[in-house]
């Protein structure tokens, strides 16, 4: 039962953004899930520390590439913890044993590799190559200004893999599917790879084994970070991947060049790759120059980490483009979480502290009409085995909508003013229950409020052995539930 979950490394040029965060709570989010259904997980993430991108923002801001590393990667890591981000692992491209790894890597495969001439369009920012067919004036992807390189290279021969890695994608390997052809169609065009810079251009780097007038090429030394931070070239516990999570933009690195460099050293394969889509600004991507990228620490001190990491899973399905704006936020917290969630849980918290203050009885186990819990749970179980958060969150919240229309409907404050006590208790017991469940949905997007409220209800959050114990233990009828505090849960946003 073991699950290796990884994000992409980031680059340490500059500090993070929403972009980021969003890669690293979804695989947060599914790191915790795994967890409590029993899974021994193993969570990387990381930092892309080398290279020429980094190299060229270390010198603007008159430092070393190491110092600007240093510093940038801790920015990271404050992230990771205001976010609330559960890694086992934060691994860093300077660590000396990735460093150790890659040379390995490369003496492995030596045999794919040869010397020749590279000549051609490059993107910094993006650090890849582009073919003469998509270079116009600037990157595709970015739509930044090219460079053009004629230069000495190591490659690494793909010819001998392609038809390898046709066979290895047509399984269903990557997803969203419809991203599967566009990766597949690519393979056409793949030529062989230049995995290594002279050193004159690019200094900052890993030097290549017996070749010190060259440094390894910045996108083969992070894709090996995967293999590396679970102990290549020794034993390898966690590996292969279940689930590498990537954005759209790096999709072909990771479903195309990694499995071929994982082939060339016959290292097992990946076994899913996940491509994200891209979170906007008014239809723009965010930049520096155009000043619209959103700082996700600002945005944790206003709104809470539980917000954020909800808010990016529920407002679009993962996979497709998303346009960010406050608005969007504030309306989700108001509705979505103040209203439609927390409101219910202070009413029957209330509800009953005030009235039951010895604890609400099971006098008979809950039956609900027109709703079926355990089937909801499971259709549950495998959007989230399927990283569809957005159709997770809508069975949630049609169980969270149903549990308010049962309070409405059942008016338990209304039977309680009748002098109806036992019925009333029945009533607010049932709604306790539905929280119990409606928590345990919620916690791996919203761990902080998840565990506030659980604590509050006497919910025992625990990590199950597997799939039938975790569900036993959601939808087990309590004796009592007790509820400890009241207050509060998701506070007026101010301003
Ligand atoms: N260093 C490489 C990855 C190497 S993995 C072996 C890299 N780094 S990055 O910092 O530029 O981007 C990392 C991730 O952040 C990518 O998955 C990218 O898609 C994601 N995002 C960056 N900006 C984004 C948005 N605006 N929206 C959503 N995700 C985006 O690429």
């Amino acid at each position: 039962m073991k699950f290796y979950i990884t994000t992409p490394i980031y680059y340490v040029n500059d500090t993070p953004h929403i972009g980021h965060a969003y890669t690293t709570i979804a695989a947060d989010v599914i790191a915790r899930f795994k967890r409590m259904f029993g899974y021994n997980v193993f969570f990387l993430t990381g930092t892309d520390e080398h290279g020429k991108k980094i190299e060229k923002a270390a010198q603007e801001k008159g430092m070393s590439p190491k110092e600007l590393a240093d510093i940038t990667h801790q920015r990271f890591k404050e992230l990771w913890k205001v976010l609330n981000i559960s890694y086992d692992k934060f691994i860093r491209t300077t660590d000396p044993e990735h460093e150790q790894a890659v040379r390995e890597f490369w003496q492995k495969i030596k045999g794919s590799i040869y010397k020749s001439k590279y000549k051609g369009w490059y993107c910094i920012p993006c650090e890849t190559f582009v073919s003469q067919t998509q270079a116009e004036d600037n990157c595709p992807t970015c739509g930044r200004k090219l460079e053009f390189l004629e230069e000495d290279s190591y490659f690494l021969s793909v010819s001998k893999y392609k038809e390898e890695v046709r066979k290895y994608l047509e399984q269903d390997i990557v997803k969203p599917d419809f991203r599967k052809n566009e990766v597949i169609n690519a393979i056409d065009d793949l030529q062989d790879i230049s995995i290594s810079r002279p050193r004159s251009r690019v200094m900052w780097g890993i030097p290549v084994p017996g070749d010190e007038n060259f440094v390894i090429y910045v996108w083969f030394d992070a894709l090996i970070n995967y293999i590396s931070a679970v102990g290549y070239p020794n034993k390898m516990e966690f590996w292969p991947a279940d689930i590498h999570i990537v954005g759209k933009d790096i999709i072909k690195f990771h479903a195309i060049i990694w499995p071929i460099m994982l082939m060339a050293a016959g290292i097992e394969l990946p076994k899913k790759i996940f491509a994200h889509g891209w979170w906007k600004v008014k239809g723009q991507k965010m930049s520096k120059s155009l000043k619209n990228v959103v700082d996700p620490f600002e945005l944790a001190k206003v709104f809470g980490e539980d917000t954020i990491r909800f808010f990016l899973l529920r407002e679009i399905p993962f996979g497709n483009d998303g346009d960010f704006s406050e608005e969007l936020i504030i309306r989700r917290y108001e509705s979505d979480l103040a209203k439609d969630t927390g409101n219910l849980f202070l009413r029957i918290s209330k509800l009953a502290q005030n009235n039951f203050p010895g604890g609400v009885r099971r006098i008979q186990a809950p039956k609900f009409q027109d709703i079926n819990i355990e089937a909801l749970l499971d259709d549950w179980i495998a959007k989230m085995n399927d990283l569809d958060f957005f159709n997770a969150l809508n069975i949630l919240f049609q169980i969270i909508s149903y549990a308010n229309k049962y309070a409405d409907i059942k008016a338990p404050w209304k039977l309680l003013r009748a002098g109806n006590n036992e019925e009333a208790e029945k009533v607010i017991y049932d709604l306790a229950y539905l929280i119990k469940i409606i928590i345990f949905m919620l916690l791996p997007f919203c761990p902080t409020i998840s565990k506030t409220v659980a604590e509050r209800f006497g919910i025992k959050i625990q990590n199950a052995k597997g799939e039938n114990e975790m569900k036993k233990m959601i939808l087990e009828n309590y004796e009592i539930f007790k509820i400890s505090s009241t207050g509060v849960l998701f506070p007026k946003i101010e301003g």
